[in-house]
């Protein structure tokens, strides 16, 4: 049986939701508890970034493809490190789709986040025609391996992986533990085929619909190695039981 060092993580999104107030609440419910055997990072709308105090881990929910100079309204992976952020989450599939983000442009951020020492939080998952097509495992080997071929599987050891189903964000309808452990299970093969430590080693976390509810019984699939969660994490007392639930 091949050993893994992963460690669970969860990741809330607040997506463009949140104020100063809530900044200050997350920060003062993660400060009661100690969280030892899991990260817990924010990713917070880019102004909030600059709030929380430093020993909040903390998130972007997006940078800019370009190193700097004249791109208005964007923000680069060397602004993003200025402010504290260790993670970023890349080809989510609202900027998939609000913003046209091609799989080769979601590989180039993944690289220049990588570049930088930041860790990509990539994002992937098939709408629901996929699905019901039968085209899932495929269409998801694509988005993956377009990042493959631009940073090369030795960089995955420093990836973590977001399986998100596009019929389960936002919507309530959450895959069930089964669908989402087939698919980790399906994406940790597909990397095993070019390395099988790094397959074993990367965390990936599932997305959509996650609650506190469902969080556990979601976590505990052996695939499955916490969530990416964006409605209940803009409340405290949710986000700190789907934590709690990543922490055992
Ligand atoms: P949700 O969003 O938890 O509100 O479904 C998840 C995400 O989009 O990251």
């Amino acid at each position: 049986m091949q050993t893994n060092s992963r460690r669970s993580m969860v990741a809330g999104n607040w997506k463009m939701n949140g104020d100063k107030a809530l900044v200050k609440q997350m920060q003062n419910v993660l400060a009661e508890v100690s969280l030892d055997n899991m990260d817990a990072v924010i990713c917070p709308p880019f102004p909030f970034l600059g709030l929380f105090a430093d020993n909040i881990k903390l998130g972007a929910q997006n940078m800019s493809q370009f190193d700097s100079g004249a791109h208005t309204g964007e923000v680069s992976v060397s602004i993003l490190k200025e402010f504290g952020c260790s993670y970023i989450i890349i080809g989510h599939s609202e900027r998939r789709e609000d913003n046209f983000e091609s799989d080769d442009v979601v590989a180039i951020k993944v690289e220049k986040a990588l570049n930088a020492g930041l860790t990509p939080i990539l994002c992937f998952g098939e709408p629901e025609k996929i699905r019901e097509d039968g085209s899932l495992f495929s269409y998801i080997a694509a988005q993956l391996d377009a990042v493959l071929q631009q940073v090369g599987i030795a960089q995955f050891a420093n990836i973590v992986l977001a399986y998100e189903p596009i019929w389960a964000i936002g919507t309530g309808k959450t895959a069930s533990p089964e669908q989402a452990q087939e698919v980790h299970a399906f994406v940790r093969g597909h990397l095993a085929k070019l390395d099988s430590d790094i397959a074993a080693n990367i965390v990936i976390l599932y997305g959509g619909s996650v609650k506190g509810s469902n969080a556990e019984e979601l976590f505990s699939q052996e695939d499955v190695d916490g969530g990416l969660i964006g409605g209940a994490s803009l409340n405290p007392e949710d986000f700190l039981s789907i934590c709690q639930a990543a922490n055992q």
